[in-house]
């Protein structure tokens, strides 16, 4: 599988609403995003993926789109993103938005219609049953809530998966999906290179029968329907869906589908997959508990190494992951796979370097190409999230103290990785002249920009070499193409593999404090990477320092 443009290309995800805010209204926006395409291009970053910024109530953080042909104005005009669109052109740069096409929000236009007349063609955009009927079924959304309500002034009922505020919409009914392709081509013609596609495997409903609670609210949670969803009829929506749109456009896609399609990799990746990527979420919801987040266990260093070579041993050279270490639903990927008292410049370089390597598509989120941490979430009236404000709750009815709750929302919220970009040590670290929408986190002081582009031995400047290694005429094959083979699995602490294609490179991180040896197979040739500034050999043995990483060519 190679030849297709974006393969040896690296994305770089932006939360525009906490990216640079220009306008001084504390909100980040898309003039910001074009004065910072150079600091981006500088980078390294080829694509861009912008979470949504279409109209929208903001419920879900723009998930909840009301107009699919708009800019929201928070975030500038549609001139400002035909704007942004050419200049990422002269820079070589393309531009991803997010599809989010499961569902809508409560105020698109359709959804308003089908409450004005339930029986018309917009109460077919959605999934409308009688309230005389009852709850069809007693699932539990993914914010936590039954998944049906009453549709506003009508008899009827309506589904959402997500928040009541995100209406389902019925992919059943063909004249709603040529309303979507018909969407999804209007912006690629506009120039955009792609999109990240939200939700996607929700498109095609199970069948609607109840399951067994599993709380006490006498709901069963929402993966236990999808265990049985239809995953022909589902591979029948996104193989239109491909060839009425992406594939005339040869469009770069990378949808969110999580890990119970596994089996079905080769049809969603593969040669003639209906994207060209999906995400490796597998250490992202490693631990991950239906109780609720109080509930999630600790994810070890191991259990890092294991979760990635896992994902690459079923992938294998059938098609590309998406490799990240974090994103904007998820705390930052440093201070949760990196123990907390060893968090420092060195093991935050490491775990960069063991994750940037790996087969596939390396995804940087904004921030963590500076080594952004978890905000410091000390009370609950400063979250803003719908999910973590739900998790806070399940927990409490779990039994759990305030204090836990709170500690569990500290460590998985998603607002962690929802601060401000951290510019510069100045006013709200150069994010906004005004206030910012949410509070900046307070290490700003010592983790931003301004500081690292100025420290050659920074987590930017380290993140540059990464990505330059990456592109090397000398390395681009063997590691965009080139095999990988997991080694001394068995170690404790250590993770390690080799890229091979016409080179061959050996990948190795200690992943502790206390230095570990080990004898690669072959003689070194060359120290390509090195968070450190000297190697310890003696003979054939590589002495590895806390939390060194080390790329060889063997
Ligand atoms: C996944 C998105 O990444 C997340 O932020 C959102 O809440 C849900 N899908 C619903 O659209």
């Amino acid at each position: 599988m190679t030849g297709k443009w974006w393969q040896n290309k690296i994305v770089y995800q932006i939360y525009p609403k906490s990216f640079l805010d220009t306008d001084g209204d504390g909100f980040g926006d898309l003039r910001g995003i074009i004065s910072r395409l150079d600091y981006l291009k500088d980078l390294g970053a080829d694509i861009l993926w912008l979470c949504p910024i279409y109209p929208s109530p903001l419920v879900d953080g723009g998930y909840d789109i009301s107009d699919y042909y708009g800019i929201d104005p928070r975030y500038g005009t549609m001139d400002d993103m035909d704007e942004l669109i050419a200049e990422a052109k002269k820079r070589d740069m393309y531009i991803l938005m997010d599809l989010v096409v499961n569902h809508c929000s409560d105020q698109h236009e359709w959804f308003k219609k089908a409450c004005e007349d339930p029986d018309g063609k917009y109460g077919h955009f959605f999934y409308l049953r009688n309230q005389s009927e009852g709850l069809p079924t007693n699932w539990r959304g993914h914010f936590g809530s039954r998944v049906w309500d009453p549709l506003p002034g009508t008899d009827r009922q309506y589904l959402h998966l997500f928040a009541k505020e995100q209406p389902d919409l019925n992919w059943e009914n063909p004249e709603l999906r040529e309303e979507i392709y018909k969407m999804i081509n209007w912006w690629l013609d506009k120039g955009l290179a792609g999109f990240r596609i939200d939700a996607i495997v929700n498109i095609k409903k199970p069948p609607f029968v109840n399951y067994e609670a599993d709380r006490k609210d006498g709901l069963c949670s929402i993966h236990v329907p999808f265990a049985h969803a239809d995953t022909e009829g589902l591979g029948a929506f996104l193989a239109e869906m491909k060839e009425k749109t992406f594939a005339p456009h040869d469009a770069f896609t990378v949808a969110e589908v999580a890990g119970e399609y596994e089996g079905l990799l080769s049809d969603f990746v593969g040669e003639d997959g209906y994207f060209s990527s999906i995400f490796d979420f597998r250490a992202s919801i490693f631990g991950k508990s239906d109780k609720g987040w109080y509930d999630w266990a600790e994810i070890t260093p191991d259990d890092f190494r294991n979760c990635c070579f896992e994902s690459q041993r079923i992938i294998g050279t059938d098609g590309f992951y998406a490799n990240i270490l974090e994103n904007h639903d998820q705390p930052r990927g440093v201070s949760r796979f990196i123990p907390g008292e060893d968090l420092c410049d060195t093991s935050k370089k490491m775990l960069a370097a063991l994750y940037f390597m790996l087969r596939g598509i390396p995804f940087i989120y904004q921030g963590q190409e500076i080594g952004m941490e978890n905000a410091a979430i000390d009370s609950m009236d400063r979250v803003n999230d719908v999910d973590s404000i739900d998790q806070y709750q399940v927990a409490l009815n779990a039994g759990c103290t305030q204090e836990e709750a709170l500690a569990a929302v500290q460590r998985l919220s998603r607002d962690n990785g929802r601060t401000p970009m951290q510019w510069n040590d100045g006013q709200n670290a150069g994010f906004t002249r005004g206030t910012p929408w949410m509070d900046v986190n307070r290490n700003c002081k010592t983790i931003n920009v301004r500081a690292q582009e100025k420290d050659p031995d920074s987590v930017l400047n380290f993140y540059k070499k990464l990505i330059a290694l990456r592109k090397d005429p000398d390395y681009q094959e063997t590691l965009v193409y080139g095999t990988l083979e997991p080694i001394w699995e068995d170690r404790h602490s250590l993770m390690a593999y080799t890229r091979t294609g016409d080179r061959t490179l050996l990948v190795v991180g200690n992943y502790q404090k206390k230095a570990q040896s080990i004898e690669p197979d072959a003689p070194v040739k060359k120290i390509l990477i090195n968070n450190y500034p000297d190697v310890d050999t003696e003979g054939n043995s590589i002495t590895l320092k806390s939390y060194q990483v080390l790329i060889l060519e063997l």
